[in-house]
């Protein structure tokens, strides 16, 4: 089967939590597709390696080791990525930390630490991100999961925190679709060799259950999501916003309450 090869050459996309796992699929998705890349996370040796494979003829990548948490750093890598770079074209908020845990043994720290990753991350990456992306034209993405519209157990900091994300998602594409700012979400269902399948499907017996428990039967590959946002960032999609979009091999469909 054939894929579509997008082209996004000159563009300039930075992608926060974009040193592992999906989110650097989807930062080597772009710069295989002619971007010029930014990626911020944490670690310092993981933001040196992803800039190391993300230069490409467009230009080096720019990597900021920063803590989603914390607004001020995430504004001051924003700026400087604007000021080597002039703009931002695509936004992608991808960072996050799940773990399985009962809610009655959660603590109310455990709860905020993933509150605070996931949701108030996001809504740091795209606040800070708004100065400086191109008007009209920039696209914003952010990585939700399933989570955001099917209750799981022992994951009710995840499903509060991704069902957060999908509002923001919907409220920034209202108040950004005047100025020519498409706002989605990408919804992958379960993707293989990931730290988030790691840690939810910890064994074979569990691993093999939620493959059953897809239609296509198997789990998704970090590429086919970073293929969904090469779409999103397209001119294919100039009328796409506001939207949650599953890429999950239909692993939410019998449990979609029509707003998926
Ligand atoms: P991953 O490899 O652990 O990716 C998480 C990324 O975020 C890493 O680059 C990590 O780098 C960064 N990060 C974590 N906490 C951060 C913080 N506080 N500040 C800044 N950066 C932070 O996990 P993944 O499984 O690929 O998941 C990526 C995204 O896809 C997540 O949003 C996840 O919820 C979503 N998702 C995953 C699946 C799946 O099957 N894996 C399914 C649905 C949705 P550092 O450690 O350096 O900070
Ligand atoms: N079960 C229950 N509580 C847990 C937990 C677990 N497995 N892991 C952490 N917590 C709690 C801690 O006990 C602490 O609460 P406390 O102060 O009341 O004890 C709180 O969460 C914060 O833990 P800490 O380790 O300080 O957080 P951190 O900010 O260093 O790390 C995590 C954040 C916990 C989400 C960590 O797993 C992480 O960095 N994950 C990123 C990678 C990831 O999850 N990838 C998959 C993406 S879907």
């Amino acid at each position: 089967m054939g894929r579509i090869t997008f082209d996004h050459t000159g563009k300039n996309v930075m992608v926060f939590g974009g040193t592992s796992g999906i989110n650097l699929g989807i930062a080597r998705g772009f710069a295989a597709a002619g971007a010029r890349l930014g990626v911020a996370s944490r670690s310092q040796d993981k933001v040196d390696a992803a800039v190391k494979e993300l230069g490409n003829d467009a230009g080096p990548a720019l990597g900021f080791s920063l803590d989603v948490r914390d607004a001020e750093a995430v504004k001051t890598a924003v700026d400087q990525f604007v000021a080597e770079r002039g703009t931002i074209d695509v936004l992608v908020s991808g960072a996050a930390g799940n773990f399985l845990a009962p809610a009655a043994g959660l603590s109310p720290n455990g709860f905020k630490t993933v509150i605070d990753i996931d949701l108030l991350g996001t809504f740091n990456v795209m606040r800070a991100g708004y100065d400086g992306m191109t008007k009209p034209g920039a696209v914003a993405i952010n990585i939700s999961a399933p989570q955001s519209w099917i209750a799981m157990p022992f994951q009710i900091h995840a499903c509060a925190a991704k069902a957060g994300i999908d509002q923001v998602t919907r409220t920034l594409a209202l108040e950004w679709g005047p100025e020519g700012i498409r706002v989605n979400s990408i919804s992958p269902g379960p993707i293989a060799g990931t730290e988030g399948m790691e840690r939810l499907a910890p064994n074979a017996e569990a691993a093999e259950a939620s493959k059953k428990a897809v239609p296509l039967g198997r789990w998704g590959e970090i590429e086919e999501i970073a293929d969904m946002a090469m779409f999103l960032a397209s001119g294919s999609a100039q009328y796409v916003t506001g939207a949650v979009i599953p890429v999950d091999g239909a692993s939410g469909a019998g449990r979609s309450l029509g707003n998926r």
